[in-house]
C-alpha cells in the first residue's frame, strides 16, 4: 500500500485542523507563485505539479488546482502585468521614477496618486505581522488593533520537516499581512545556521541547504497566493549578529553556491518570490546589497530573477555601486530627510549628470510595478486577507505541535497517560514565560499566548480530572541574579533587557558605550572597568525585599535616585540591605560598578517567590510526573547580539542535574531556537524541543507530552556537545572583521562527519511514539545518465500500535570525487504517516543537480561520472538502508 501524505490530521492532532480548509488554501497555495507560463499551462491540463527535473529541489509536492474562478481573477491579472508596466513607465517623470526606489517612510516607498500607484507597505516578518510601527520613526503607532497570530518561528517549521507546515505558515503571514493591508511582509529568512551562538538563528530554517530550499517554496507560494509579496531574507550570509553591519563574509565561491544560496535560487526559481532582501553584512569587501557577483551576475542574471532586491533597513551603501549593481529599493537609513537616501536625490543628481543610465532606474522601476501589478496592488478584486481567526490559531498549534523533537524517551516514560498522573510538578524559567514579543524586528504583538504551564493547567480543566499541577520556581545554591520577569525595561528587539554604560574614568564623566545584558551581572575579567547597570523593576509582591550584592570594588546600589547601600571592597563581598517595595510599581534600579572581577545584583522577595533545594527536590520525588521546561528566551536569541556560549542561561544546569539524581524520569522540554549544551543529557530518560512555539505553544506541548499528537519532528540542526565542536570556532573564524567560512562546504552536519565528532544528537534525529522499519530499497534504474531522473523508493512499516509519522530522509555521497566531498549530503525526505501496522512507500527523485557540486573551473554546476551511494535513514546517524547507482556523464 501507498502511504498517503497526512491521510487525516485529526487522527494525529486532534480537534485541531480543519481538512477542508487546509486543501482550500492548499488550493490557492499555487496560484499566483508560478509564473505566467507555467499558469496557463496548469489551466488547460493537469492538477497535480511535479518539479522541473533538474530543480534544485527534486520532491515534489502535491499541490492541487485553483478554483475556476480565482484562476480566472489571476489569468486577466497577470496576462496584462508588462504590457501595464510599459503604458505606466512613459508616463512618470525622472522625478517620480526616483522617489520609487527609497523609503518614503519607516516601512513604505511613496505613491504617484495620478497614476493610481499606491503606497507600497512592508512589515514584519517572519513569524507573524509586527505591530504597527509609527510612519516616520521607530515609535509604536499605538494601535490597538494591531494584533495578529504569533506563529512558532520558521526553525518549527524546519523542524517539522513538512512542507505542509510550511504552507500553512505562508497562507497565516500571507492572509494577516493582506487584512493589516501590507504588500511585501519581510519574510521568511533562510540564513543557515553555521554558529550555534548566532542570535538569529531562530528566525530560520535550519543548518542544511537543501531542507531550507525546499521549505522555502511552500512557505513562498502560500504567502504569496493570498495577494502579498514574500521577502526572502537576507541575501546574502548574514550568519552571525557580531559586528553584522561590518563583517566581511568571504566563502569561496563553490560554499557560496552549494550551502548559502540554494534556498534564495530555489525561492527565485521555483517559487517566484517577488522580493528579496539584502544582508548587512560585506561580502567580499563591499555591502552585500550592492555586490555586483550577487546580484547582477547571479540573482538577476543566472537565475533570472524579475522581482526587487531591497536593502536591510539601514545599511552602508554608495549611490553609484547600488545603483549600477542591481539594487532596486533602498530603505530604512538613517538621515534626517527620505531625499537624503543614496537612491534620491544623489541617484538623481548622477542620472542627470550622465553618470548612471537611466535605463538602470527604469530596470528598478519596471520591476516595483511588476511586483505591484501582480499582487494586484491596482486591482479592485484584490483579496483583502483575514486576521486572527480560529482556523488561524488552529493552524499556529498544528504547526507547534509537528515541529516538536523528541530527543530521548528511554523506558517510555513519554507519553503521559492521564489516567495514572495525578501530581505533576512543573518548573523551569520557560514554564510560564511567553516570547512572542520579543527577538527583534520578528516580535509580534499576539492576541494571546499560552504559556506551557498555561496549556497543562487547559488541558486538565478540559478533561475534568483531578489533577494536581504544582508550579515551583527552584532556587539556586549559587548566587541569583533578578530574574528578567521583573523587568519593564526594554532593548529595541523587545527584550526585557538591562542597559550597561561603559565610562572610561572612575568619575563616571566619559561615556564610552553603551549596550545591553540579559542580566544584572557582569565580569570585569580582571582589568579595571567602570560600568552603570541600569532597568526598570516592577515588583510582583509588596513587603521586605533583601537586595544582595556580590561583588568587588566600589560596588553602589541606587533605587529612584536615592543610595540604598555603597561599598569598597577588595574581595568579592556580598551585600543584604532590605527594602519595602509594592507590588506594580516601577522602580529605577541602577547598580554602579568599578572593580576587577565581577558583580551581581540579586533579591529574596517577601514571600519568597522561590522553592529551596530541599522543597523542590522532596516535591520531584514524590510527582507523578515532573516537567522541566528549560531553554532560552529571546534575551538570548535575539537580533544584534550573539549568544556569549552555548550554556543554558542561569542555573538550569545545575538544577536539571539536581532533579535528574532525585527522578531521572524528569522530562526535560527545551524551548529555544539554537543548539545548547546538555550536560546533564546523559542522565535524562526524557528530552524534548520545542523550539517557540508560537501563540498556542502550551497547548501544542501538551498534545505532545500527553500523546494527543504523536511527535514527528526532527532536528533541523545539529545539537553539538559543546561549542568548541562546531567549524566556525574549531576553525577560529568568528570574529569582528571577516568571516572565511574556513569548513567550506562542511556546514553542521557534514562537519561533525568529516571530523568524526560525536555530537549530543545529530541532524535529522527525533523520536516518535510508534516504531518504524525500513525495506527494500529499490531503483528505476541501475544507472543514471546524463538528464535523466532515477527514482529511489523504500517500503516504511509503522511496527508500533500507535499511528504516526516518520520522515525518511536520503542521504547522498560520491564515492569518488574530484574535490572533497561531504559523506553525507541531504538530498530528500518524506514525512510518511502511518497507521499501526501499515506499509507505506517512500519514493525520491535523483536528477543531475542533486549529484552535482559547483565547479570553480568551469563556473558550472558538475556530477561526475563514476558511483553514488543512496543512504535512507531516520537521522543522518540512523542510516537503515544504503545502495549505490552508476552515474554516467
Ligand atoms: C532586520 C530585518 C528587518 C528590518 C525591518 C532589520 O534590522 O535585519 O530582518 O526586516 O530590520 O524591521
Amino acid at each position: 500500500m501507498t502511504a498517503k501524505k497526512r491521510p487525516k490530521m485529526k487522527a494525529l492532532t486532534k480537534g485541531v485542523i480543519d481538512t477542508k480548509m487546509f486543501k482550500n488554501r492548499m488550493l490557492r497555495t499555487l496560484s499566483v507563485s508560478l509564473p505566467i507560463s507555467a499558469l496557463m499551462l496548469l489551466l488547460s491540463t493537469t492538477v497535480t505539479v511535479a518539479a522541473p527535473s533538474e530543480s534544485i529541489v527534486s520532491q515534489s509536492h502535491a499541490l492541487s488546482v485553483l478554483s475556476n474562478s480565482e484562476q480566472q481573477r489571476l489569468q486577466a491579472r497577470l496576462s496584462t502585468v508588462e504590457s501595464e508596466i510599459e503604458r505606466l513607465l512613459p508616463q512618470l517623470t525622472l522625478e517620480e521614477k526616483v522617489s520609487l526606489v527609497h523609503a518614503g517612510g519607516k516601512f513604505h516607498i511613496p505613491a504617484i496618486e495620478r497614476l493610481n500607484i499606491h503606497e507600497m507597505w512592508m512589515s514584519d516578518g517572519p513569524h507573524g505581522v509586527r505591530y504597527e510601527i509609527d510612519r516616520n520613526s521607530w515609535a509604536p503607532a499605538g494601535w490597538t488593533n494591531d494584533y495578529s497570530t504569533y506563529l512558532p518561528p520558521l526553525t518549527a517549521v524546519a523542524a517539522s520537516w513538512d512542507p505542509e507546515m510550511a504552507s500553512l505558515h505562508g497562507n497565516v503571514l500571507g492572509a494577516e499581512a493582506r487584512h493589516r493591508n501590507k504588500d511585501l511582509i519581510l519574510g521568511p529568512g533562510v540564513n543557515l545556521a553555521r554558529l550555534p551562538l548566532y542570535g538569529r538563528n531562530f528566525e530560520y530554517m535550519g543548518e542544511d541547504p537543501y531542507l531550507a530550499a525546499t521549505l522555502v517554496v511552500p512557505t513562498v507560494k502560500a504567502i504569496q497566493a493570498n495577494d502579498v509579496g514574500a521577502t526572502v531574507k537576507h541575501y546574502a550570509l548574514n550568519t552571525q549578529e557580531l559586528n553584522r553591519t561590518g563583517v566581511n563574509a568571504k566563502p569561496d565561491e563553490r560554499t557560496l553556491r552549494e550551502v548559502y544560496l540554494p534556498a534564495f535560487e530555489a525561492a527565485v526559481k521555483e517559487a517566484n518570490v517577488h522580493a528579496i532582501m539584502g544582508a548587512y553584512n560585506e561580502f567580499r569587501g563591499t555591502n552585500a546589497n550592492q555586490s555586483h557577483h550577487l546580484i547582477k551576475t547571479i540573482l538577476k542574471g543566472e537565475w533570472a530573477y524579475e522581482g526587487v532586491l531591497l536593502t536591510d533597513w539601514n545599511v552602508d551603501i554608495n549611490t553609484y555601486d547600488a545603483a549600477m549593481n542591481g539594487l532596486d529599493i533602498e530603505m530604512g537609513t538613517a538621515v534626517e530627510s527620505y531625499d537624503e537616501y543614496f537612491l534620491a536625490d544623489p541617484l538623481l543628481a548622477m542620472i542627470k549628470a550622465g553618470k548612471v543610465p537611466e535605463s538602470e532606474l527604469d530596470d528598478k522601476v519596471r520591476r516595483i510595478l511588476r511586483v505591484q501589478l501582480s499582487i494586484g496592488m491596482m486591482d479592485k478584486q484584490r483579496l483583502s486577507g483575514e486576521r486572527n481567526t480560529q482556523a488561524h490559531r488552529e493552524d499556529a498549534r498544528t504547526i507547534a505541535a509537528n515541529g516538536v523533537v523528541l530527543l530521548k524517551n528511554n523506558n517510555q516514560v513519554l507519553p503521559l497517560d492521564t489516567n495514572k498522573v495525578e501530581n505533576i510538578l512543573v518548573l523551569g524559567p520557560n514554564a510560564d514565560k511567553r516570547h512572542g514579543f520579543g527577538g527583534g524586528s520578528s516580535e509580534v504583538k499576539a492576541l494571546y499566548e499560552v504559556s506551557p504551564l498555561d496549556g497543562l493547567k487547559a488541558k486538565f480543566e478540559q478533561v475534568g480530572n483531578k489533577v494536581n499541577i504544582q508550579h515551583m520556581r527552584p532556587a539556586s545554591s549559587k548566587f541569583m541574579p533578578i530574574p528578567n520577569d521583573y523587568l519593564t525595561t526594554r532593548h529595541w528587539t523587545g527584550t526585557p533587557s538591562w542597559q550597561i554604560n561603559y565610562y572610561a574614568d572612575n568619575q563616571l564623566k566619559q561615556l564610552t558605550s553603551e549596550s545591553w545584558i540579559a542580566d544584572p551581572q557582569f565580569d570585569a575579567k580582571g582589568q579595571q572597568q567602570n560600568v552603570e547597570i541600569q532597568a526598570n523593576i516592577k515588583p510582583m509582591e509588596s513587603g521586605k525585599h533583601t537586595l544582595k550584592v556580590l561583588g568587588d570594588g566600589k560596588v553602589s546600589l541606587l533605587i529612584n535616585d536615592k543610595l540604598l547601600f555603597s561599598q569598597n571592597a577588595q574581595h568579592t563581598n556580598v551585600i543584604n540591605e532590605d527594602i519595602e517595595l509594592k507590588a506594580g510599581e516601577t522602580y529605577a534600579f541602577k547598580l554602579v560598578y568599578q572593580g576587577k572581577k565581577n558583580v551581581t545584583l540579586g533579591w529574596e522577595t517577601p514571600n519568597s517567590l522561590y522553592n529551596s533545594e530541599s522543597e523542590y527536590l522532596n516535591a520531584a520525588k514524590s510527582a507523578d510526573a515532573v516537567i522541566y521546561y528549560a531553554g532560552l528566551s529571546h534575551a538570548d536569541d535575539r537580533e544584534s547580539i550573539d549568544r556569549p556560549d552555548m550554556k543554558l542561561p542561569g542555573q538550569q544546569d545545575e538544577i536539571i542535574s539536581k532533579l535528574l539524581s532525585v527522578n531521572p524520569n524528569t522530562v526535560i522540554f527545551i524551548i529555544g531556537g539554537s543548539a545548547v549544551e546538555m550536560p546533564w543529557a546523559e542522565k535524562a530518560n526524557a528530552i524534548a524541543w520545542g523550539w517557540y512555539g508560537g501563540m498556542e505553544a502550551g497547548h501544542a506541548y501538551t498534545d505532545v507530552l500527553f500523546g494527543d499528537v504523536n511527535p514527528s519532528g526532527k532536528l533541523p540542526i545539529t545539537l553539538p556537545k559543546k561549542l568548541q565542536d562546531t567549524a566556525p570556532i574549531a576553525l577560529n573564524d568568528y570574529n569582528e572583521k571577516e568571516s572565511l567560512y574556513s569548513e567550506g562546504v562542511f556546514i553542521g552536519y557534514r562537519w561533525f562527519e568529516q571530523q568524526k565528532i560525536v555530537p549530543e544528537f545529530p541532524f535529522g534525529h527525533g523520536l516518535s511514539y510508534s516504531e518504524f522499519s525500513y525495506d527494500d530499497i529499490k531503483f528505476s534504474s541501475s544507472k543514471l545518465s546524463g538528464d535523466d531522473t532515477l527514482t529511489v523508493t523504500a517500503s516504511i512499516t509503522n511496527t508500533s500500535k500507535t499511528d504516526g509519522a516518520e520522515v525518511v530522509q536520503l542521504y547522498l555521497y560520491d564515492m569518488k570525487a574530484s574535490v572533497p566531498r561531504p559523506l553525507k549530503e541531504l538530498k530528500g525526505f518524506d514525512k510518511v504517516w502511518l497507521k499501526a501496522g501499515q506499509t507505506g512507500k517512500v519514493s525520491f527523485n535523483l536528477n543531475k543537480r542533486d549529484l552535482s557540486f559547483w565547479d570553480v573551473k568551469t563556473n558550472d554546476w558538475l556530477a561526475e561520472s563514476g558511483e553514488f551511494k543512496v543512504m535512507l535513514g531516520s537521522s543522518v546517524e540512523d542510516i537503515r538502508l544504503h545502495k549505490s547507482f552508476q552515474y554516467q556523464q
